[in-house]
């Protein structure tokens, strides 16, 4: 496995398929009257969050804990970024202090792969970065999607999946992409033109498995999986719809459009959700939504992530540490 987890572009098939299966082996200990494994004894995890969040974070300070790991968490507010340092300057003295791992959100994107070609001994992880990427969220999606859809006898592969919403501004929808693609699924981004970024209208990579359209119902009909967007008004520097409202007129994943063109979808949602905006409450709190697996499952993933790249060494047998 490479040293860090800057995305999942780039990322092989097996890789991908490994990560899962790790993850899946953690899932029990969260059920654990008490939820440690002495994994990452000795090992230090430092979480540097310079933009908000509350899912990914207290996630991956959760799974390094049960890791038995040291964590720690600086806020971009409690930062010396503030006060003016760079980037770079906060990672290497961080990296004086010889943690394992630096799990790193920030507004740029590139931050992280920029971190990771400078620091020496550090592993980095990509906890969101700007519009690019957020490779454990994927993971966590395809987790969900995988456990669920084996309880129905299928495989994450050849599954129709459609992404709704703001797509321009979200790196859910890209790591997503690159996850389905290397599963060989359909996917169908779904939104206003102004959402759905021309990048990928011309796009060789995807070929056949990359559909856009503007419209709702067409979008999502058949689909086996829809990934509700927020709409991502920190990142947008000029309007991309006329209102929210009449965003939601149309791109609202509600009930009644489920029931007629995706009846047997399940729905995901990275959180934190808009209710009403991108999706409806009904739909949220109803029978399709996995969104509160999604949360559970993002500690094991995050578990299988910190443990691949703290452990060292690629000889490290999980099932004798756990
Ligand atoms: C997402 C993010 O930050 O990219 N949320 C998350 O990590 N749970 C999506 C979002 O903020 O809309």
């Amino acid at each position: 496995m490479p040293r860090h987890l800057l995305g999942i572009e780039g990322m092989s098939r097996e890789e991908l398929l490994q990560y899962l299966d790790n993850a899946e082996h953690f899932i029990e200990v969260s059920g654990r009257d008490i939820k440690k494994v002495p994994a990452l004894r000795g090992k230090t995890i430092v979480n540097l969050f310079l933009e908000p969040s509350t899912r990914t974070r207290s996630s991956f300070e959760i799974a390094g804990k049960r890791l038995s790991a040291d964590t720690i968490n600086i806020s971009g507010s409690e930062s010396s970024v503030v006060k003016g340092e760079t980037l770079l300057d906060t990672a290497k003295n961080l990296e004086a202090m010889a943690p394992d791992v630096l799990v790193i959100r920030h507004r740029e994107s590139g931050a992280p792969h920029f971190l990771a070609r400078r620091l020496k001994t550090t592993a980095v992880v990509n906890a969101g970065d700007g519009a690019h990427e957020h490779p454990t969220q994927a993971l966590l999606d395809l987790l969900t999607l995988k456990i669920h859809f084996s309880k129905l006898g299928r495989d994450i592969s050849g599954l129709k999946v459609a992404i709704v919403g703001d797509v321009r501004h979200s790196r859910v929808a890209r790591s997503n992409l690159w996850a389905h693609r290397l599963l060989g699924n359909k996917v169908t981004f779904v939104g206003p033109p102004t959402l759905v970024p021309g990048e990928f209208r011309d796009s060789s990579i995807f070929g056949n498995n990359l559909h856009l359209e503007a419209d709702l119902a067409r979008g999502i009909e058949g689909a086996d999986v829809i990934i509700c967007l927020r709409m991502q008004l920190e990142r947008q520097s000029e309007h991309f719809v006329p209102s929210l409202e009449e965003y939601s007129h149309e791109y609202c994943v509600s009930e009644r459009v489920l029931s007629r063109y995706a009846p047997n979808s399940v729905v995901l949602h990275p959180g934190p959700a808009n209710r009403g905006t991108e999706v409806s409450s009904e739909v949220l709190d109803g029978p399709r939504s996995l969104v509160s697996e999604q949360v559970t499952h993002g500690v094991a993933v995050r578990m299988a992530v910190l443990f691949t790249l703290a452990a060292g060494s690629p000889s490290t047998n999980q099932e004798q540490q756990v």
